[in-house]
């Protein structure tokens, strides 16, 4: 991938512009640089219509060779994985490259004792620790299909995602770590147990050492893998077969398990780690706003848990597909203290470290006495992802992390889009405060206006779609094409739509405002809830805010906004006049609130993201089937909002 990085601000223009002339031969090349088994005969076949992408058909290769076998020669004893667990008196562990390679194929043989063969889905249970690496590696190994469930979910959400693929195996673990608690895996595994008939086996990691009972069927990791050697050749898998399923959250209750497949998974996410982050494996290379932080190989750090697609595509694939040393951390931000990530980029002297903002949110409330304890030197590179970053918190991130030294990686991409999608590249395009910049090479966003059509002048604000494939696009929802294709390719014609709207400045950076796929439609007059959030977000008393429609015998729908307010701020007629204003100053009134909650929190995903689906059929008063809200990270937040609703 070495001579596929990009360098400069010119080299980024080259690359942007080749791969706009000629998709194919862009691709083609880069492609080129991995080992395939055999070589594709055609390079890419789409239509967004029906919709169907494939890239580099007939190719045939194992991502595993790609992430191990091919660097055993050159870099065997280099690390590969770092592994620093959740109790920082429990120590670190360090596996080369050669160690990875053979603990995946060491286990790629017990799946097969086990009867998983190619195309069987494997469903991956567990905590952040180095054999849920090695499980999904060893999934790819044998060509079986993973299906990483967040180790968060509950016993229902995990069942349900079961049985939509029908996994014939569950790998799990007795309990894993999280700060001071321990989550009981096991027994929650055996409660969605009870209603998943696929289910043949399951494999238990021993974690934490609690008291369970083994079922029949169910058989300990670290017997399974005394019986089995370390040899195991690498199946041979179409580009275009499946990968993984990984969940995601629709608008409606039902999780969509997004399916990515080998070929293009692979090179879009290695391609695209390599320049986003800058990762350096040759000696005396100088990179950054301040060119003085030399290194051998860089040692990568992303925060993310291996259960979302940040931890596929940005701890596991894409790193070890360039040969990198990854870190997987299995703790939490808060534990022993708020200092946690510090002393892990001290300890391991972390070059590149990506995060979401909501992680810099918490860590910025509190004294940056505990950043400054820690000798974070080794810091190159910063990189956010999962939601916009406010600029409060980039410049936090910019001064205590960065020293601002670090160029900060705004990433913006999904779990249906493999990989990342506009981003800027450390030190070599320019960051913006609040802006995720550029679109990688490959990828051709467009801005919408409220009829479809293209905006092309700048500056310019719309919603965000992407007129042509890329390699790591996800290729359909697993058992519902149809679902793919009305969620993603039937609002706009012969365009993927994200569900995310955006504004472009003079340049061409975007910035991403937020979710578009919540629009109400008040009197006629289609509204975006995202920016009347952001004018109410504008308020001073306001710390946080969600609005959604519900149906009014008059407007047909009108607004309700639930509002977080400072402490110190009461919730006077005043106030909620002064937030109506602020709404009708900065859209108009038309966009103005009916009614307003005030609230000590809302609900949302693991990984931040407000659920305006349970926040809908409140304002609508239909409390009556709220779907499954523990997979919630404040699952207690729905009762008081329910009691309080107006
Ligand atoms: C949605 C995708 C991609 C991995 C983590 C989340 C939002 C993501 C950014 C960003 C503004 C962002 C979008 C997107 N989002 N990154 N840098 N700036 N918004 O994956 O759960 O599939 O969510 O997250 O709304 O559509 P996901």
């Amino acid at each position: 991938m070495q001579r596929f990085q990009i360098n400069s601000y010119p080299e980024y223009e080259k690359a942007y512009k080749r791969s706009i002339e000629d998709p194919e031969g862009f691709w083609d090349e880069i492609a080129s640089s991995f080992v395939w088994k055999k070589k594709w005969t055609k390079t890419l076949e789409w239509d967004f219509t029906k919709p169907e992408v494939k890239w580099f058909q007939g190719g045939q290769l194992n991502i595993t060779e790609n992430c191990l076998d091919r660097h055993l020669e050159k870099r065997g004893n280099q690390t590969a994985l770092i592994f620093e667990p959740n109790s920082p008196n429990e120590p670190s562990q360090y596996f080369t490259y050669k160690a990875l390679h053979s603990k995946v194929c060491e286990f790629a043989n017990v799946l097969k004792a086990n009867h998983v063969k190619k195309g069987d889905r494997v469903c991956i249970y567990m905590p952040m620790v180095p054999e849920l690496a090695i499980a999904v590696l060893a999934c790819a190994r044998i060509g079986a299909v993973h299906s990483v469930v967040f180790a968060g979910f509950s016993s229902t959400a995990l069942s349900a995602r079961i049985n939509d693929a029908s996994c014939k195996l569950l790998l799990t673990a007795d309990g894993g770590f999280r700060g001071d608690k321990i989550t009981p895996l096991k027994a929650i595994a055996d409660e969605a147990l009870k209603s998943c008939p696929s289910i043949e086996k399951t494999i238990v990691l021993k974690r934490t050492d609690s008291d369970i009972t083994m079922e029949a069927n169910q058989v300990w990791w670290h017997d399974e893998i005394k019986k089995v050697d370390d040899y195991c050749p690498a199946e041979v898998m179409d580009a275009e077969d499946m990968l993984f399923i990984l969940y995601t959250s629709g608008s409606t209750g039902k999780p969509k398990g997004m399916v990515h497949t080998c070929g293009g998974y692979m090179v879009y996410t290695a391609y695209t780690f390599r320049n986003v982050f800058q990762y350096r494996s040759d000696k005396n290379v100088t990179l950054g706003r301040e060119a003085t932080r030399a290194g051998k190989h860089d040692v990568y750090w992303c925060t993310a848990d291996i259960g979302w697609i940040t931890g596929h595509s940005y701890i596991v694939y894409g790193p070890l597909a360039n040969g990198a040393t990854t870190l997987m951390f299995e703790g939490v931000p808060s534990y022993p203290d708020y200092g946690r990530f510090w002393e892990i980029c001290e300890k391991h002297k972390v070059n590149q470290f990506y995060t979401a903002p909501t992680a810099i949110r918490a860590l910025a409330k509190h004294p940056v006495s505990l950043v400054e304890k820690y000798d974070l030197k080794h810091l190159k590179v910063l990189g956010t992802v999962g939601e916009p970053i406010n600029e409060e918190a980039w410049n936090w991130y910019n001064d205590h992390i960065g020293n601002g030294k670090c160029p900060i990686v705004d990433t913006w991409w999904q779990t249906e889009t493999g990989g990342i999608m506009i981003s800027s590249l450390a030190g070599v395009t320019s960051d913006k405060a609040t802006f995720a910049t550029l679109p990688m090479p490959g990828i051709q966003p467009v801005l919408l206006d409220e009829n479809g059509e293209e905006i092309e002048s700048n500056p310019a604000e719309g919603i965000l779609a992407i007129k042509y494939p890329w390699p790591s696009l996800a290729r359909t929802i697993y058992g519902d094409h149809e679902r793919y294709r009305n969620v993603y390719f039937s609002a706009y014609k012969g365009k993927y739509f994200p569900g995310d709207g955006a504004l472009r400045d003079e340049s061409g950076n975007y910035r991403i405002t937020g979710r578009v796929d919540d629009v109400v439609i008040v009197s006629g007059h289609n509204l975006g809830t995202a920016p009347i959030e952001n004018a109410i977000n504008e308020h001073e008393a306001v710390v946080e805010s969600a609005v959604v429609g519900y149906p009014h015998d008059i407007k047909g729908n009108a607004l309700y906004a639930y509002v977080i307010l400072y402490d110190g701020f009461e919730a006077s007629d005043d106030l909620l006049q002064s937030i109506k204003q602020k709404v009708a100053d900065t859209i108009g009134p038309i966009a103005k609130p009916d009614k307003i909650q005030i609230t000590a929190g809302l609900p949302k995903t693991r990984s931040g993201k407000i659920m305006r689906r349970i926040l809908r059929k409140i304002a609508s008063k239909d409390t009556s089937n709220l779907g499954d809200t523990s997979t919630l990270l404040n699952p207690e937040v729905v009762n008081s909002i329910i009691e309080n609703s107006l």
